[in-house]
């Protein structure tokens, strides 16, 4: 960083309490140093001079503060995701509440999965290849898995379905040669499974998600993984009351080890398996 690329301490914090207000996203002292950077990446690239222009953009409720909150949090945001990330989970998921809930839903062939957090698209592709080895006449049921992200840049890449072999670093051979194909060091996803998946821009410490309209109901499954590790308690429990009124009775909310400590889990009744603690809507 350039002596000319510094902003002021109470600038800083602006940007800090501003981008909390509107994300959700809480950043830390230690990485201060690399949001500068980023604020003064996107002024050069809109030739703002002065932080405190770019930051009355961010602050003002146009149409090109909202184009340009699409940019600013496309490089702030952690994206960072795989297939079948955490094989703890998504064995409890194969082995045990995926099949209960297609044994509770078998007379109405209807299941509702959501992603929250969905990044690239992995984890809800991830689910919706464990739902197609799960269910062998999946073709007869109605199959909403939904990922929803903040990041449009992260569900551009997510609907195409094209990943490097990093992403898929958690599969075996047999899983990959099954669901991809390989061409010129990228994997296609199965044309089958990316069908599969909706995507949906929200914001979830923004969007009111609740209403008539919204695919965002009636949820069997919310899995919102490594997306609350970077909010602020106070933000993580208005989320947790929106996935509550979005649940079905009875439905579960998986989140990341110890994402969920402290928070007030009155509303749900909490499992605990050897792989992971699973949370159940009263
Ligand atoms: C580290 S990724 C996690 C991806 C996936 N859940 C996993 O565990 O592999 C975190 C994702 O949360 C998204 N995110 C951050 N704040 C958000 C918000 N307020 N609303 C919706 N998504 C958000 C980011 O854009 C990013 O794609």
């Amino acid at each position: 960083m350039s002596e000319a690329e510094t902003l002021s301490v109470e600038l800083t914090k602006a940007f800090i309490r501003l981008i909390a207000k509107h994300t959700g996203i809480k950043i830390r002292e230690r990485d201060r140093g690399n949001l500068i950077q980023k604020i003064f990446l996107r002024m050069k690239a809109l030739k703002i001079l002065y932080p405190e222009i770019y930051y009355k953009v961010l602050a003002s409720s146009t149409i090109y503060s909202y184009i340009e909150w699409q940019k600013f949090i496309a490089i702030l945001t952690n994206t960072e995701s795989y297939f079948f990330r955490d094989k703890g989970q998504f064995n409890l998921l194969r082995n045990q509440i995926l099949p209960e809930i297609i044994k509770r839903k078998q007379n109405h062939k209807s299941i509702r999965i959501c992603s929250a957090g969905c990044s690239t698209g992995d984890e809800p592709y991830s689910i919706a290849i464990l739902l197609k080895e799960l269910i062998p006449n999946i073709e007869e049921w109605h199959v909403l898995i939904l990922g929803l992200d903040i990041n449009k840049e992260a569900l551009k890449k997510a609907r195409e379905g094209i990943y490097t072999a990093w992403s898929l670093r958690s599969l075996d051979a047999k899983t990959i040669q099954k669901y991809f194909i390989n061409f010129n060091n990228n994997y296609y996803l199965d044309e089958q499974i990316i069908k599969m998946v909706n995507f949906q821009y929200t914001n979830l410490v923004k969007d009111l998600f609740i209403h008539p309209y919204s695919d965002f109901r009636d949820m069997d499954l919310v899995i919102c993984r490594n997306v609350f590790i970077y909010f602020e308690p106070t933000v993580i429990a208005k989320i947790l009351e929106k996935f509550y009124h979005t649940l079905q009775p009875l439905g579960y909310l998986i989140t990341g080890h110890t994402e969920l400590c402290n928070q007030n889990l009155s509303n749900f009744h909490t499992k605990v398996f050897p792989e992971s603690l699973v949370y159940i809507k009263k």
